[in-house]
């Protein structure tokens, strides 16, 4: 019982992902078992800059484990240590260290503990607060799947099945047309969730970012596939995907995001290539912030749901500043900023590349 916190803080940072909801729900009710109280911190970090903390209740997490999104919100830009207050006269951002305001907010507060549910940025952002002695506890979420030491994170399949069912439903529609399908997915640098959802979908063409593709080869596979009487080719593209020797497309630059670039726009510049290559009639789809959104798949709820119970059992140890991660299909921890600026990328030879390539997936290679 010693080593029990007395108030922790839950915050959701970064962009949001199916299955948050249940990574709070499991933290709140296991620390209101065990007698600790949890405030809940309003849009990530800037709710504790701002003084936007409100206590969880059981209630207050009941019926929440299938909602998408997160009931604390989140924000993709406060970071306590650079945080945007203005402009300077010559037009760039003003920034200002407001870790001493949290510190503040927290001592206001009670809170002695912080469970941090985010990305890279929300680890990074934590560890000075557990320098001043602050416990802080990371857990990982992304739809990406490129956490550094971590197999699988939740959000990710929820993401997959999206996806998934999107190629399914272009694949009928691409059949009646005689068209080139591309569709746009997200990952960021990571192709998990094109090669997964390519593989799930049977798309013809799936291009990741870990290989880059070669025009002519993605052209000649839609060209082989017509001159052999296929009605339709679908190709599944990672955002990330580049030609050789190109560059990835980014969409817009966010400069006080931790993480500034996002990218897309990658889906109709190859729909564009490929219709002038081929005189195959092409069109793009851009799956976008669907694959983050709703109600998390089974496997992303149970994934979530331990998570959070192996959080608070960190807690509970007395461990400090801890990242929860899945090794070899068992939960553990990692130092918590031990992923921070790293990406699990997939190695071009993973199996299930070897297992796409054998029932004749191109990889425009
Ligand atoms: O990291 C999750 C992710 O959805 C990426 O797949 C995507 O590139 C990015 O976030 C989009 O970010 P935003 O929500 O800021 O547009």
């Amino acid at each position: 019982m010693s080593h029990y916190p007395k108030r922790i803080g839950v915050l959701t940072g970064g962009g949001d992902c199916p299955g948050l909801n249940a990574v709070i729900r499991a933290v709140t009710k296991d620390a209101l078992y065990h007698g600790i109280d949890v405030m809940g911190i309003e849009d990530g970090f800037l709710g504790l800059i701002e003084d936007r903390v409100r206590p969880l209740a059981k209630d207050d997490v009941s019926n929440i484990l299938t909602d998408g999104g997160t009931i604390l919100g989140s924000s993709n830009k406060a970071n306590p240590q650079k945080f945007a207050i203005g402009k300077h006269d010559d037009g760039s951002i003003k920034y200002m260290d407001m870790t001493d305001v949290c510190m503040t907010h927290m001592q206001t507060n009670g809170i002695d503990t912080l469970v941090c549910i985010g990305g890279d940025g929300t680890m990074s952002a934590a560890a000075p607060f557990a320098e001043r002695g602050v416990n802080c506890i990371g857990v990982p979420k992304t739809i990406d799947n490129d956490l550094h030491g971590s197999d699988i994170t939740f959000g990710f399949l929820t993401a997959v099945s999206v996806a998934t069912e999107a190629l399914d439903r272009v694949h009928t529609t691409a059949a009646s047309h005689h068209r080139v399908m591309v569709v746009e997915v997200m990952g960021r640098n990571a192709g998990w969730l094109a090669l997964h959802a390519g593989v799930a979908s049977g798309s013809d063409v799936i291009l990741i970012p870990e290989i880059e593709f070669d025009l002519d080869k993605v052209a000649e596979a839609c060209m082989a596939r017509s001159q052999r009487g296929k009605r339709f080719t679908i190709i599944c593209a990672s955002e990330g995907a580049k030609p050789k020797g190109g560059e990835q497309i980014v969409d817009r630059v966010i400069e006080d995001s931790p993480d500034p670039i996002r990218l897309g726009g990658i889906g109709k510049w190859l729909a564009d290539k490929i219709e002038a290559m081929t005189e195959i009639e092409s069109r793009y789809v851009v799956l976008g912030h669907v694959q983050r959104g709703g109600t998390p798949v089974a496997p992303d709820r149970v994934l979530a749901t331990q998570f959070g119970h192996h959080a608070m059992e960190l807690l509970k140890e007395g461990k400090k500043n801890r990242l929860v991660v899945m090794q070899g299909g068992r939960l553990t921890d990692v130092e918590i900023t031990s992923a921070a600026n790293k990406q699990r990328l997939v190695p071009p030879d993973h199996p299930l590349i070897e297992a796409a390539r054998s029932v004749y997936t191109s990889f425009g290679d």
